[in-house]
């Protein structure tokens, strides 16, 4: 289902030129779990978001659904990327103005979908992920780790086909981090979502079914 072949990525900062991701290939099928580890600075987030079709890649390709999302125009990879990939950043990125309950409906409303269809979605995605008792609450009256609750919530509920994880627990202490792995298990086994989950945890590494170990640009 997400499907990678022959990648590479550089930055080029002033006139030097930073190789970062060389001939990265590898594949996860629908509804398995990959986490992608490797020491700081290795390219593990690079390759997140060249996976969801944030970030173009110099060469190589990316093929989701057996779409190969690079062949297409910015617009439509942001279509694609709207309709199949959930996100889940380290650091959550809920909109501090919004409640929970609107920080998850966010995406369905953008979606033009009605509010009542909207927020009857996100009480259950809320219900679901265990936090719904917070739903009135802002991001900044919540803990670490319901405020990650609240980021998957978000991110799952345009239904992705894939959920792209970096560092997932990173923020959280290790009782909230298994909360969280329980939660990417509810999502990888019952809504068949596929899960490719960066990380420096061993036990998230080892909740994946594969794992890979990028260091210097490449695969170990
Ligand atoms: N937009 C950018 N412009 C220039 N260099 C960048 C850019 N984004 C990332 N880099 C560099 O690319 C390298 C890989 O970055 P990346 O964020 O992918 O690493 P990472 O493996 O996720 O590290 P960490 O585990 O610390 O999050 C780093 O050396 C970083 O400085
Ligand atoms: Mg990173």
């Amino acid at each position: 289902m997400l499907r990678v072949e022959n990648l590479d990525k550089h930055f080029k900062i002033g006139a030097s030129k930073l190789q970062i991701l060389k001939n990265i290939s590898f594949e996860v099928k629908e509804g398995e779990s990959l986490a992608v580890r490797g020491p700081s600075g290795a390219g593990k987030s690079t390759l997140l978001h060249i996976l969801g079709g944030l970030d173009r890649p110099d060469c190589g390709k990316v093929y989701l659904d057996e779409e190969d999302i690079y062949s297409f125009n910015d617009s439509r990879i942001s279509l694609i990327r709207n309709e199949k990939v959930g996100f889940v950043f380290q650091f959550y990125y809920l909109i501090p103005e919004l409640n929970i309950l609107e920080n998850v409906a966010l995406p369905l409303l953008i979606k033009g979908q009605s509010r009542k269809t909207a927020f009857r979605k996100s009480e259950s995605m809320l219900e679901f992920l265990k936090i719904e008792p917070r739903k009135y609450h802002y991001p900044n009256q919540v803990s670490g780790g319901e405020q990650q609750r609240a980021a998957i919530a978000r991110a799952l509920i345009v239904e992705p086909r894939v959920l792209l994880c970096d560092e997932p627990t990173g923020n959280l202490d290790s009782q909230m981090g298994q909360e969280v792995l329980k939660l990417l298990t509810k999502v990888n086994i019952d809504r068949k979502t596929t899960v490719v989950v960066v990380t420096h945890d061993e036990d998230v590494a080892s909740w994946a079914k594969d794992q890979l170990f990028i260091k210097d640009g490449y695969i170990k």
